[in-house]
């Protein structure tokens, strides 16, 4: 049905193709060293020397000490266990904590249940229109008993970048004690994080994002946090995050981070180049279309295309456009049949009819200059075609879309 085109791959902030050198890296630890890397033999070891070399590449790529660096199964156990683990080892000095509106719901839901459980206090900090959490606003949510103020770098769905820096200097001079996080997952490979630079106690980031394997993330822990362990029953990873290693997948995670620092210029300038092409191309050919995000290139991540299509439902556009051989996604959630807009955009104050049309397209090291001319070339016509099918009438915009959208054109 995609007309004899090979299929476009333009979903790359949900998981991007594994480097083929990453495969090749991975295959020793899963056909010749797959033994177990706690036992004492001489084959064992060699696994567990494994692990140690990737941990200690991890740890001075992002300006860390090996032991500060946890391998976990991805980004939502490193977050759950940023949370769990620093509310669970702090319960003396408190339980306040301090979220982001536009956090993963890694990091939401972990939140919502540590406070229907009385383990939390939760205070969420609202974004602005394009989705940016103000630092100063975060710290003023700080108080005596804040334990841990967990606000994301960079947003996976509009792909807005945060100050990190700024709110973990703020969040300080409230408190001292509070411990800052920041889940880093899509920021890692564009933005080359680095936890001084940061200025973060706790940093999750996930393989999968960065031509990695799935299946290994890692919490950066700064040495001297207080972190209660949440799988237990080994000693593995400081018996914090008990369980037999991957070894395969967390030489794969050192490998493909070594190859994304190496290559972070050079894919940031291609990717940018194609979001930038695409986020200017659309509002031209798609009437009542909003870019939704960061404007300003430097306060959003460099493929990230997000927006949303006025009098149409995102998850028709992407039915239609698989049809058409392109892979993307949009930022709402199918819950029990109904599509409910997302909470991203719902924070940033967009109205909820409008945010139901959200698209996102994300663009890698694979993209080329032909396949944003392919989507601009079957994206305007499957509009059309769906806002003609639409039982609501495409009539004027409503008055409360006025402000959000970006559209040059207009019928
Ligand atoms: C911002 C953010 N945090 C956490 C996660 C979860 O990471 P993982 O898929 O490795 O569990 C994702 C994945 O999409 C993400 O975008």
């Amino acid at each position: 049905m995609s007309d004899g085109h090979q299929r476009i791959y333009l979903d790359h902030a949900a998981t991007t193709p594994p480097d083929p050198e990453v495969i090749e890296a991975m295959l020793p630890y899963l056909r010749d060293q797959w033994h177990n890397p706690s036992s004492i033999y001489v084959e064992a070891q060699r696994a567990r020397a494994g692990i140690d070399d990737a941990r200690a590449t991890i740890a001075r790529l992002i300006g860390a000490r090996p032991d500060e660096v946890l391998f976990t199964s991805g980004g939502s156990e490193a977050d759950n266990l940023a949370l769990r683990g620093v509310l669970g080892a702090s319960r003396r000095r408190g339980k306040h904590l301090v979220i982001s509106a536009v956090e993963h719901h890694a990091i939401l839901d972990t939140a919502e249940q540590l406070e229907r459980d009385g383990a939390a206090e939760v205070s969420i900090v609202g974004v602005d229109r394009e989705g940016r959490v103000d630092p100063a606003a975060v710290a003023a949510l700080v108080r005596d008993d804040t334990v841990l103020v967990s606000i994301m770098h960079a947003n996976n769905e509009v792909g807005a970048v945060n100050d990190v820096a700024e709110i973990a200097r703020q969040v300080r001079e409230q408190n001292a004690h509070t411990m800052v996080h920041t889940d880093a997952v899509q920021s890692a490979a564009h933005l080359g994080v680095h936890v001084d630079r940061l200025g973060v106690d706790l940093m999750t980031f996930t393989a999968h994002k960065m031509y990695g394997p799935r299946g290994a993330g890692a919490l950066y822990v700064r040495s001297g946090t207080p972190l209660q362990g949440q799988i237990l029953g080994g000693a593995q990873e400081r018996s914090i995050r008990a369980g037999t290693e991957d070894s395969a997948a967390i030489a794969g995670f050192a490998l493909a981070m070594t190859q994304t620092w190496e290559r972070r210029e050079a894919d940031t300038t291609h990717e940018r180049a194609l979001a930038g092409r695409l986020i200017e191309e659309l509002p031209k050919r798609i009437p009542l279309l909003a870019i939704t995000g960061p404007r300003d290139p430097a306060q959003r991540l460099p493929g990230n295309v997000s927006c949303t299509v006025g009098f149409v439902e995102g998850e028709s556009i992407l039915l239609a456009l698989d049809l058409a051989g392109i892979a993307a996604s949009s930022g709402s959630a199918c819950t029990t049949g109904s599509v409910e807009p997302s909470h991203v955009l719902v924070a940033t104050g967009m109205p909820d009819d409008l945010a139901r049309g959200s698209l996102r397209f994300t663009f890698g090291r694979g993209n080329t200059d032909a396949d944003v001319d392919r989507l601009l070339e079957v994206l305007p016509p499957i509009v059309q075609r769906l806002r003609a099918l639409s039982p609501v009438p495409v009539t004027e915009p409503p008055a409360s879309w006025l402000p959000w959208l970006t559209s040059t054109v207009t019928s």
